[in-house]
């Protein structure tokens, strides 16, 4: 198959492009799209065939369920039912936005978009591309985000090519995604409601409207006691193709421990690259081989350069060596990432 590729301004999109592109996803083909997060691997919400098919080309394990994504308010009753209040509080602060609530599955929608769960994840993306190709489609897009299943989520339409191409019908290129990093997940239909995935909206934003929420304890679960309630964290993700090592401590010790074990690991002839803080690779008078993420101080910068530094970086280099960040506010959804990503953490 020979996946078209069309450039589309991500603020005007033209709409001859969309209106195409929602005719191949109404005759059940699938189409990746930007979003503010990442770029998703879109289907018609009520094609099963599509929706399976999403699950084949990504190789994603069929227990992990898709995102629903809505183009208006008006589309909530069409996938979900008995939603709670504090649920439209939530959509009434961050929708359009990088928040997914969990909620009630209609039985109109195929229960494979859901990984046979009695429950949906919706979200109402903040980008142009993804709302006007929902709306031509004239129904909601089920899309996981467009990555094959355990890498680095993709950030641009080229990190889509390197994993899909020929594998799906069409990718709108809307350039970078502006955020860089994937949605908050809350399951607002526990009590306390709860945090799944971490992300660009905060557990501090979201304590405002939800005083109760709390965090989804990692450490309290393993792979083989795991139940599924949120079926996505007990696999492996975001991770580069080669073996990552994460450092985390005190500054400039930090620094210098990374240093020293590259040019420990280089002197054995591996290519070792190092993704540092701005401050980081000041200190350490900007090494070869070095990245820098942007200023610790500024963590919306370091997520939205994150996984475009990965997906470079595993081309060309056997080792990443990465400095952790502070977790809190979106903090706490980059080392998310990272320790799920990583195959060592020292703290120095
Ligand atoms: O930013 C994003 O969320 C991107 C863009 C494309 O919207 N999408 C994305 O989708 O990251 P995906 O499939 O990579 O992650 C969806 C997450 C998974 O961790 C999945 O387990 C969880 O949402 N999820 C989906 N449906 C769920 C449900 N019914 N109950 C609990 N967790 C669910
Ligand atoms: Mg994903």
């Amino acid at each position: 198959m020979n996946t078209i590729v069309y450039k589309v301004d991500p603020v005007y999109p033209e709409s001859e492009k969309i209106e195409q592109s929602a005719i191949i996803l109404k005759r059940g083909g699938l189409v990746a799209f930007p979003t503010e997060t990442v770029y998703g691997l879109g289907a018609d919400t009520f094609n099963a065939e599509a929706v399976r098919r999403i699950f084949k080309v990504k190789q994603r394990p069929i227990d992990n369920p898709l995102i629903v994504h809505i183009s208006s308010l008006q589309e909530v009753n069409k996938v979900a039912y008995d939603v709670p209040n504090i649920a439209f509080e939530l959509m009434e602060s961050f929708f359009p936005g990088p928040l997914t609530l969990i909620l009630p599955r209609k039985e109109l929608v195929p229960p494979e978009v859901s990984a046979f769960l009695p429950t949906i994840a919706l979200r109402m993306p903040a980008h142009r591309i993804a709302i006007e190709l929902i709306k031509a489609l004239g129904s909601p897009i089920a899309a996981p985000s467009a990555n094959r299943s355990t890498k680095v989520s993709p950030v641009t339409a080229e990190h889509v090519l390197d994993d899909l191409n020929g594998e799906i019908e069409a990718i709108l290129d809307g350039g970078k995604t502006p955020l860089g990093i994937d949605s908050t997940v809350v399951n607002v239909l526990s009590d306390p409601p709860v945090i799944l995935r971490p992300g660009f909206i905060t557990y501090e934003e979201l304590k405002e409207i939800i005083p109760g929420v709390v965090e989804f304890n990692y450490s309290q679960i393993s792979d083989s006691d795991f139940k599924p309630v949120a079926p996505g964290m007990k696999y492996r993700h975001y991770a580069p193709q080669v073996p990552m090592h994460m450092f985390l401590g005190e500054k400039p010790y930090v620094w210098e421990e990374i240093l020293k074990n590259k040019i420990l690991k280089s002197e054995k002839s591996v290519k070792v690259g190092v993704a540092i803080s701005k401050e980081g690779f000041i200190y350490l008078n900007q090494p070869p081989d070095s990245f820098s993420l942007g200023s610790y101080n500024d963590l919306t910068e370091v997520a939205s350069r994150l996984y475009l530094t990965l997906r470079e970086m595993e081309k060309v280099y056997d080792i990443i060596l990465i400095e952790g960040c502070e977790e809190k506010g979106v903090g706490r959804a980059l080392m998310n990432r990272l320790k799920k990503a990583s195959t060592s953490i020292k703290v120095v």
